[in-house]
């Protein structure tokens, strides 16, 4: 399942779709909003890059409510919906899984200078985002600004986490990916947020990629954020990823359960879990 911008970018499904196919399995690349698609008619459907369901959040999971009743989602709709909503970061601490300190601001809430009066830089970004769209970071000196994006948000309805901004991110933020719960591989990343005040759509999502291999403590934070999913099923697929904190502690800055890039193309591990994971799910093979 994709979109339009997914079947010009996302290198993993078509290395999804051939190695399927070279099972001997029916595999299509479906845009999720393409007209009269008969969902009923596959024994499996799974999101891979419906990128763009993030300015028709409703929309979309409505989409995916509706075609659970149809066919076999994965993951499934309450946990997409779930997943969709970075608020979820409370609801992890609550289960003691350690992530970026976080506070929210709801549209109605006020919101004034007084809130950025800190000594170090914070991260403005709302709720429901993809690839930091209408992120930013402020230093202590651009409150007004940070004032300012974080009202606009608020005004278009949605709602706003606030994080400090972890420096370590510029050592590299770490993408550990899972299939059916088992850890399959990991990368880090470079920092997205290169320059104070600035708001960039169309920043690269994911740049300076490399291998990488996870410390114990970051396997078990990123197993203890998929412990806390509110849900009796393991996601198919999830990328949990971390930053460290001033401490270097890891925690959580996103937990990725709808449309991450898995990164397959360099990792031949997580394409081949993948594949006897989706085989299994569709009933062609033992589990
Ligand atoms: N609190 C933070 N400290 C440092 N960098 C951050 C922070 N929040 C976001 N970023 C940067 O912005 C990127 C996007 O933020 P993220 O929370 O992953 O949302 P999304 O990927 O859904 O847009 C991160 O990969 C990271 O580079
Ligand atoms: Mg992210």
């Amino acid at each position: 399942m994709t979109s339009g911008p997914g079947f010009e970018y996302d290198v993993d499904l078509p290395l999804i779709v051939a190695a399927l196919r070279a099972e001997g399995l029916a595999a299509e690349a479906v845009a999720w909003d393409a007209d009269s698609v008969a969902w009923d008619g596959f024994d499996l459907v799974v999101i891979r890059s419906t990128w763009d369901y993030v300015t028709r959040l409703d929309e979309f999971l409505t989409w995916a409510d509706t075609t659970s009743a149809h066919t076999r989602l994965l993951n499934p709709a309450p946990m997409v919906r779930w997943s969709s909503d970075k608020r979820y970061l409370l609801e992890l601490a609550g289960h003691g899984v350690p992530v970026v300190p976080t506070r929210i601001l709801e549209p109605g809430d006020q919101c004034a200078e007084a809130d950025f009066a800190q000594s170090a830089d914070v991260v403005v970004k709302p709720t429901v985002s993809a690839g930091a769209r209408d992120t930013a970071r402020y230093e202590p000196g651009q409150a007004a600004a940070a004032v300012r994006h974080a009202r606009m948000l608020l005004d278009q309805g949605r709602a706003v986490l606030i994080q400090p901004y972890l420096s370590l991110v510029e050592e590299g933020e770490r993408a550990l990916v899972f299939v059916r719960g088992v850890f399959s591989h990991a990368l880090r990343k470079g920092p997205l947020l290169t320059e104070p005040g600035v708001m960039d759509n169309f920043r690269v999502p994911h740049p300076d990629l490399t291998p990488y291999r996870p410390t114990e403590a970051e396997l078990r934070t990123a197993s203890a954020a998929l412990a806390a999913i509110p849900s009796s099923q393991t996601p198919l697929f999830a990328r949990v990823d971390l930053a460290l904190d001033e401490n270097r502690e890891p925690v959580v800055m996103e937990l990725e359960l709808i449309e991450p890039n898995l990164f397959l193309d360099t990792n031949p591990r997580g394409l081949g879990l993948l594949v006897d994971a989706v085989a299994a799910e569709a009933g062609l093979r033992a589990a």
